[in-house]
């Protein structure tokens, strides 16, 4: 059995800012060495004979495709599971599910639609178990997002980001990156749809400035980039409810000229155009949300390289 612990990645909380810069600047390396060939296959196969089980309990098009395609060009493969196919879906326990899993593979992301079952998964498994979202937390989008802001506007130290809508999973991935990676958030959520306050007051104690409005125009006040996602997550019941209660949150254009000149708009995807954002935002000039999705494929490669040591290929 395993003598030092594995490189789980759950959130970013769990690091310091070095390792999630390193894991960027990383990603950024790989993705250079693609120079602008369409299958950029790694040189060295670093991840040759590696497997990666993909477990996904809900839907995903960019998180499970990136991974795929990553993990290839790097030389790995890869195993997609569905709960539903395993015994999982039958009462097998996650913890037995981990210590089986671990002998089989050297990598594990998870999708779930709970959190509860990352952490178990990761307290029994002895490979590197990443958090691939749950309804708390989604760490590798912020990875992406940074990349993605960084190449179009330098470095995110000290910059502003704004969150519009919902104070979802992704919100609370970009609170903890601000407090690792320097850059200050501006939240405006409706008062029942709040950031959760355990992240906030974690992202402040570790030194972000994190803001929280009740007022779109309050946010965007100045930043760098405008950032939303949609109204109604994975899991959400109250769908009506929802889109009634954000409606006063879309990001239009006249919401973006609020913001910085130039400001960035990103989207973690998928979008739902007319609802959380108008069709004259995603698809303005700005917009660099094609981008973000690409990159979650450079970042994820990234990572993997760090969660099996292999940062040095
Ligand atoms: N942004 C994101 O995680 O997309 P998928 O749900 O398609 O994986
Ligand atoms: N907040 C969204 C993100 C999807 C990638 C959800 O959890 O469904």
């Amino acid at each position: 059995s395993a003598t030092t612990s594995p490189r789980h990645f759950l959130d970013l909380r769990d690091f310091s800012p070095e390792i999630i810069r390193q894991i960027i600047d990383l990603s950024a390396k790989v993705k250079a060495m693609q120079n602008g060939r369409r299958q950029p296959l790694h040189p060295d196969r670093p991840l040759e004979g590696r497997t990666l089980g993909l477990i996904l309990a809900q839907p995903s098009t960019r998180t499970r495709v990136s991974f795929e395609v990553g993990m290839g060009q790097l030389g790995g493969s890869v195993s997609v599971l569905s709960p539903g196919d395993m015994q999982l879906g039958r009462g097998e326990t996650v913890a037995d599910t981990a210590r089986v899993l671990s002998r089989f593979l050297d990598v594990i992301v998870l999708r779930t639609g709970n959190d509860a079952n990352l952490r178990e998964l990761a307290k029994w498994s002895s490979v590197p178990v990443i958090n691939g979202l749950t309804p708390v937390s989604h760490p590798i989008q912020i990875l992406a997002d940074v990349l993605t802001f960084e190449e179009h506007r330098g470095p995110i130290r000290g910059k502003t980001l704004a969150w519009i809508g919902d104070g979802n999973n992704v919100a609370t991935s970009l609170m903890e990156g601000a407090a690792l990676l320097g850059f200050n958030v501006r939240l405006a959520t409706p008062e029942r749809f709040a950031p959760n306050p355990d992240a906030v007051a974690w992202a402040r104690t570790h030194g972000a400035t994190i803001e929280v409005f009740h007022d779109p125009a309050e946010a965007v006040a100045g930043a760098d980039a405008v950032l939303t996602d949609t109204w109604v997550s994975m899991g959400d019941k109250d769908r009506e409810t929802r889109l009634k209660v954000f409606q006063p949150y879309q990001v239009d254009t006249a919401l973006m000229a609020k913001a910085a000149p130039d400001a960035l708009f990103l989207h973690c995807l998928p979008a739902h155009i007319g609802e959380e954002v108008t069709p004259e935002v995603f698809e303005g000039q700005t917009s660099v949300v094609f981008d973000e999705a690409e990159n979650r494929l450079h970042t994820q490669k990234g990572l993997l390289l760090w969660a099996l040591g292999k940062e040095n290929s």
